[in-house]
């Protein structure tokens, strides 16, 4: 059985988790892999539907997931894992529960998320009609010691994929 892992990607909205997950999940799966994909937009359609944003709530919405991450991954299933996440105690937890896990920081300036703003969201938020936005008046722990940064901001997509690719390998899970 191929080996297991989750791969997490935490970073403020609109950092490029989503994007740079899928085109690795394509990959990986066009090479004959297992993959799943975790991403908090679609879970919190579904299995987290009830939460919402506090610290309480994100560290269930993690919770949850942190335990769906963990079946799959001890099933030889490569997990590509997109949360905000902005808790570093609680990504511990996960990594502690997941055992076989590498963390991706998707590090991108406040400045150049605002500006993407794929969903208006900053807007809002900055206009005081969100409150408690990441990145705007929520906090955002950064990672001391991710097994990988990617600065969304400085690199392509594909450089950032190709990164994964390589860490991945170098952590002996491809
Ligand atoms: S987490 O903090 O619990 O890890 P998660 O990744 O599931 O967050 O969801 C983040 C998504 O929810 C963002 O992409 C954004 O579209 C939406 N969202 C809505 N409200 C907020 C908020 N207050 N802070 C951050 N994201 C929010």
């Amino acid at each position: 059985m191929s080996k297991g892992v989750t791969v997490w990607f935490t970073g403020l909205p609109c950092s490029g988790k989503t994007t740079i997950a899928d085109m690795v999940a394509e990959i990986l799966r066009e090479q004959g892999e297992k993959v799943e994909r975790l991403d908090g937009d679609i879970v919190r359609k579904s299995l987290t539907r009830d939460l919402g944003f506090s610290k309480e709530d994100r560290d269930e919405n993690i919770s949850r997931v942190t335990f769906v991450a963990k079946l799959l991954t001890r099933n030889g299933v490569k997990v590509l894992a997109t949360f905000v996440s902005p808790y570093i105690e609680r990504r511990q937890r996960s990594r502690d529960e997941i055992g076989e896990f590498m963390e991706v920081y998707v590090r991108c300036s406040v400045e150049v998320c605002i500006k993407r703003d794929i969903k208006g969201m900053y807007k809002k938020a900055l206009a005081g009609e969100i409150k408690g936005f990441t990145g705007v008046d929520d906090p955002y722990e950064e990672p001391p010691s991710p097994e990988l940064i990617v600065d969304s901001d400085k690199e392509t997509v594909d450089e950032s994929v190709q990164k994964v690719l390589e860490a991945m390998k170098k952590h002996g899970y491809l």
